[in-house]
């Protein structure tokens, strides 16, 4: 069991790069299997999710190597078509290797992907849109099993009831080599479609709008090898724009995409930090006792990202007022409340709502990480804490962070990992 400890009240000065963004990974190395060749891809971050699609890459009989953070695949030796159950649930978000393995097959057999730490997470939309194509779906003994096996799968307009990222990628994936040309109205317009339509149409894909509600793909027979580089991590990097919020320091975030952070910069100004943006760098201080956000309500891109709401509620918990949440993405993503309270924070949270009572200092505390996002809160919290914090259950925020610990101490952060062998009878 690892954990990690944090002595809180040190500022975080400094600058860094951010990690490529595990929300564009995963389905650009899904997308790989369509190229049916080799892919190069760059940026590709040390993050669990990252090992978790390799490893379902390789059962599908993709020759994957890695070197340094490119990862290069080789799809030309796929020789399956279903992922099994144990695989499938190492990674809620791998309900995406859906529509890369119809697309490129014809058919998929997928364990049912079942709930996950924030909630049920159904995939109606997914299994809708691949009927549309003309695939059969069925399920059989806990597997579902989608087949254009006798037709192919034939481009349509599909309106999605949500824009559901999940979706909007699996339909991508799925009509890129599709016969005729597909319409999605409702799309995702998170900054991860965009980098996925780039990755596919430097393979020769035809893909038009991704990044705006209307995305259509004209679809074609096959696709070329290519080399492509992740965009950064606006998750990652909002996490520690708040981190140096909340601790009073001063950093520079460099390459970053600065519009990608825009809906994380205006609650953050609100809360009276400076947010200085030059080219692809983006600097956050703060010096001043940080103030109420009024309202911060979760929404589909451009609004604000659910995966920072607990971020900025644990910023919220010392600032100065009261702060109103509304969750309007996924049902249960609430469990980091209940260890911000062992922090000293004041929270009341009734469905999709919570109120945060700023308190003066929070006092360190232990803590376990929830899920991934909720993780990042605890190590925030444990930031401006006084005193020690010990965070357990820290395989939640190595889905998603890349060696978080080293970068908080680069950025003077008093935090470390540390090993704990489960005690043996002998
Ligand atoms: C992706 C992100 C996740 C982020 C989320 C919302 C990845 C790997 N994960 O997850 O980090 O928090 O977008 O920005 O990119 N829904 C349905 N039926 C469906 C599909 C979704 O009801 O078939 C609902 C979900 O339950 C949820 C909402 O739609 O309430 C949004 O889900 P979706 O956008 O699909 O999120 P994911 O793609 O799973």
């Amino acid at each position: 069991m690892n954990k990690i400890i944090v002595n809180g009240g040190k500022k975080l000065n400094g600058e860094i790069t951010v990690q490529g963004a595990k929300n564009s990974v995963l389905p650009i190395l899904v997308a790989t299997l369509l190229v049916n060749g080799i892919s190069v891809i760059h940026n590709c971050p040390y993050i669990s999710d990252v090992n978790a699609t390799i490893k379902i890459l390789r059962y599908l009989g993709c020759k994957v190597t890695r070197e340094g953070h490119t990862v290069i695949v080789d799809s030309s030796t796929m020789c399956r078509n279903d992922v099994p159950d144990s695989l499938m649930r190492e990674m809620r978000s791998s309900i995406v290797f859906l529509g890369g393995i119809i697309g490129r097959t014809g058919k998929a057999v997928l364990s049912t992907p079942g709930g996950c730490e924030i909630g049920l997470r159904p995939i109606d939309l997914h299994l809708s849109a691949m009927e549309q194509f003309g695939a059969s779906v069925t399920t059989e003994n806990g597997f579902i099993i989608c087949s254009a096996e006798k037709n192919g799968l034939c481009g349509t307009r599909i309106v999605l009831s949500f824009p559901s990222v999940g979706a909007t990628e699996n339909i991508i994936l799925a009509s890129t080599l599709a016969k005729g040309t597909t319409v999605i109205s409702n799309a995702a317009r998170e900054p991860e479609i965009i980098d996925l339509a780039d990755f596919l149409n430097s393979c020769g894909a035809k893909i038009h709008g991704a990044g705006e509600s209307t995305i259509v793909i004209e679809g074609i027979a096959s696709l070329h090898s290519t080399e492509h580089t992740i965009i950064p991590d606006r998750i990652v990097a909002s996490t520690y724009m708040i981190g140096v919020a909340m601790t009073g320091g001063k950093v520079t975030f460099k390459d970053v995409i600065p519009s990608h952070l825009g809906p994380i910069i205006q609650p953050l100004r609100e809360s009276g930090c400076s947010i200085f943006v030059k080219g692809k760098n983006v600097t956050v201080s703060s010096q001043k006792q940080l103030k109420r956000i009024k309202m911060i309500r979760t929404m589909p891109h451009p609004g604000f990202p659910t995966d920072a709401q607990a971020q900025m509620m644990a910023l919220t918990s010392i600032a100065d007022g009261t702060s109103v949440f509304i969750e309007n993405i996924f049902e249960s993503r609430y469990k980091h409340i209940g260890e911000l309270l062992r922090f000293g924070a004041k929270i009341h949270a009734e469905g999709r709502m919570a109120v945060v009572e700023g308190v003066k200092a929070l006092n360190g505390a232990n803590v376990k990480a929830t899920d991934l996002r909720g993780g990042s809160a605890m190590f925030l919290a444990g930031l401006c804490a006084e005193g020690t914090t010990e965070i357990t259950e820290i395989h939640h925020i190595d889905r998603g962070y890349e060696e978080p610990e080293k970068v908080l101490e680069i950025l003077g952060a008093d935090i470390k990992r540390v090993k704990e062998y489960e005690k043996t009878t002998e």
